[in-house]
């Protein structure tokens, strides 16, 4: 079976409640329940798992038997060398993702130390971004 590990890093367990202006209505249920709908179409394995700590996203990148990885590190992706690192040691396809797009924001947002180790960015689109990301993750594990 074909696996794809999708990772939400910090307070994305509390989508729903916070800041609506910038991240909607959507809760992070709703957000796993699609993708898993979208996996059971294409017959794919999803592992999900959202953590406020650094660490414990190491840890699963590290030992993942994924063959593409979807991760929203949240505020990780403008401080995390550690999550980077560890993206660049795996040398598995990883997609980054971000509901807000961090371009139109603060200035301290606007500099992602994940993307330079990832196939690419989808920022902006809400929830959709997650979507728009398994349909690129799909792609790579089905070639
Ligand atoms: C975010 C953007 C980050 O800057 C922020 O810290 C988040 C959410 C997004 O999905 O838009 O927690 O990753």
């Amino acid at each position: 079976m074909k696996k794809i590990l999708i990772i939400h890093g910090p307070n994305l367990n509390l989508l729903g409640k916070r800041e609506l202006e910038v991240y909607g209505k959507v809760t992070l249920q709703e957000i796993n329940q699609g993708l898993e709908e979208l996996a059971k179409q294409r017959q794919v394995e999803l592992k999900i798992i959202q953590t406020n700590h650094e660490g414990e996203i190491v840890d699963e990148i590290g030992k993942t038997e994924a063959k593409a990885i979807i991760i929203n590190p949240g505020a990780f992706t403008h401080t995390s060398i550690a999550i980077a690192d560890a993206i660049a040691a795996r040398n598995i396809p990883t997609i980054e993702v971000h509901l807000s797009n961090i371009y139109k924001r603060e200035e301290f947002r606007h500099k992602s130390l994940i993307a330079p180790v990832c196939l690419g960015q989808i920022s902006g689109f809400g929830a959709k971004s997650y979507s728009l990301a398994f349909q690129f993750a799909m792609e790579l594990v089905e070639e």
